[in-house]
């Protein structure tokens, strides 16, 4: 009985890592809701994400858009209701991400856009830009949430890597964000860089892909010790 679960498993498993940018370290994998007709709805997925060596040994839920080499990474700590810190990482092809960003609502306007984008000529770090918007047009400041810069964002010459710390992405006017469960996000993205990347109030131009999914909040809670280790960057106890 429990031979034949395990193969089950086992062969799920299989299944699920053929998917190129998803390897064996997942626990759970779950297919993403999306919508994006430029996109193989296949080749997304949402999953828990536990690296070996990370401070505060968190696990992430994550969303990986495999067509355009950008993933999503989210923690939280274990609160039964919004409002809550967010940790969130997004790690970006520099070729096909001159900003990607978060809508935390599931849609362009009314909800805390976070986007992201890497420092100008070889700079080894990212950019956070905190924006809302209440139309289709471009998103100005939101001073609603505020963020905090985190020692290992990074950037190289293919990839630019962002962590952040968000105060007021889980709460806003007109929603809130479930921590047990799912929540609607959206991705958007454009390969133009933006036009003053020094800048966090940069204008940027509009995406060339974006599409909505569904993102389980509960794969990316982790006990509160866990989350403040991780926001400081230091092992638990350290
Ligand atoms: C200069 C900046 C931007 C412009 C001019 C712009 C423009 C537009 C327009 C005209 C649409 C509706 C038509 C369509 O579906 O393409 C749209 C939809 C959308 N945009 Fe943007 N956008 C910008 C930035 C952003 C950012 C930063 C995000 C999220 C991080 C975002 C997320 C979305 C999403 C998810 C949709 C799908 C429909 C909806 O949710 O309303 N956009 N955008
Ligand atoms: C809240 O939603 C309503 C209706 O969709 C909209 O008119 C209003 O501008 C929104 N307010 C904010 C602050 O997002
Ligand atoms: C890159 O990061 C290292 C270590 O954080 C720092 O010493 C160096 O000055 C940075 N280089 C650039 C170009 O910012
Ligand atoms: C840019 O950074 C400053 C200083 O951290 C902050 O006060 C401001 O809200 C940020 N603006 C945007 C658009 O993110
Ligand atoms: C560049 O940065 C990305 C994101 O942090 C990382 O995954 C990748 O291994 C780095 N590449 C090199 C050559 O260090």
């Amino acid at each position: 009985m429990l031979g034949l679960k395990r193969l089950a498993l086992v062969a799920l498993c299989a299944i699920e890592s053929i998917t190129p940018t998803v390897s064996a370290r997942s626990l759970f994998n779950l297919r993403s809701i999306q919508h994006d007709d430029a996109l193989d709805k296949r080749q997304s997925l949402m999953q828990k994400y536990c690296p070996s060596s990370t401070p505060g040994a968190a696990c992430f839920s994550e969303f990986t858009v495999a067509a355009q080499k950008i993933t999503y990474r989210i923690a939280i700590p274990e609160v039964a209701a919004a409002p809550f810190d967010i940790y969130l990482q997004i790690i970006a092809f520099k070729a096909t991400a001159g900003w990607a960003g978060i809508a935390w609502g599931g849609k362009m306007s009314n909800n805390p856009l976070t986007i992201g984008w890497a420092l100008p000529n070889g700079g080894n770090g990212s950019v956070v830009s905190s924006r809302f918007t209440s139309d289709h047009s471009a998103p100005g400041a939101y001073s609603g949430a505020t963020y905090t810069v985190l020692p290992s964002t990074t950037a190289n010459a293919t990839h630019w890597q962002l962590d952040v710390l968000c105060q007021g992405c889980s709460k806003w006017a007109n929603g809130s964000l479930n921590p047990n469960g799912a929540n609607a996000f959206a991705w958007a993205k454009a390969t133009k860089a933006v036009a003053n990347p020094a800048s966090n109030s940069s204008s940027f131009s509009s995406h060339d892909g974006k599409a909505v999914w569904s993102h389980d909040l509960s794969l990316a809670r982790v006990p509160q010790s866990a989350f403040d280790a991780l926001v400081a960057g230091k092992a638990v106890g350290a």
